[in-house]
């Protein structure tokens, strides 16, 4: 199978619904930042302090492309990866895309609490925040909305939410569940 891309706004549940498709499916998960990290020995904080944003970026697009060639992947791109260069189409083009949508409220309240570890908001106060991720969210918009898919990202914040996502995911696709343990 061609990859399976998620994307979507920083907070929106990329990793953790990735993580729970590939433990209920055959497919195996990836995790682009997470790339980028072990193969540049570097965290992402630490590259967007010496290369920058646009050192960053390219990097990343580099990355995008080698993981595009992988069979049974699930990859959670980065909140940005859709916007830059021609990410997206290389996505649409490769693979199959899946827009996680979530409210600015609930993007907000995930956000405060792991902002740290997020070069691109680690100062903000939480009311700047807020405007930071309405103002961004609506530039960002009309990249996610190529995606061939949308799904509703708002409820993946318990294990019970989780797995009642990924069941709906993968009717939405359709993709094989292989865990039991999921009904
Ligand atoms: C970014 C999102 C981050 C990471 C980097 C830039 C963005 O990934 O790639 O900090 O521009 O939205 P997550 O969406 O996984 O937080």
């Amino acid at each position: 199978m061609r990859p399976l891309y998620l994307i979507g706004y920083m907070g929106s549940g990329k990793s953790t619904l990735g993580r729970a498709l590939g433990c209920a499916t055959a497919l195996r998960f990836i995790d682009l930042d997470t790339y980028i990290e072990r193969r540049f020995h570097s965290n992402v904080r630490d590259i967007f302090a010496t290369r920058g944003e646009e050192g960053f970026r390219d990097l990343e697009r580099r990355m995008l492309r080698e993981v595009s060639c992988f069979e049974d992947v699930i990859v959670a791109c980065g909140g940005g990866t859709p916007c830059a260069f021609d990410n997206m189409e290389l996505m649409n083009a490769t693979g199959t895309t899946v827009w996680l949508n979530a409210s600015d409220e609930r993007l907000w309240q995930r956000l405060r609490l792991g902002k740290h570890r997020r070069p691109l908001i680690a100062h903000l106060s939480d009311d700047e925040l807020r405007d930071f991720i309405s103002t961004q969210l609506a530039r960002r918009t009309p990249f996610y909305s190529k995606a061939q898919y949308t799904f509703d990202a708002d409820r993946l914040d318990s294990r019970e939410m989780i797995d009642s996502s990924v069941c709906a995911f993968c009717r939405m696709l359709p993709l094989p569940i292989n865990d039991s343990s999921i009904s």
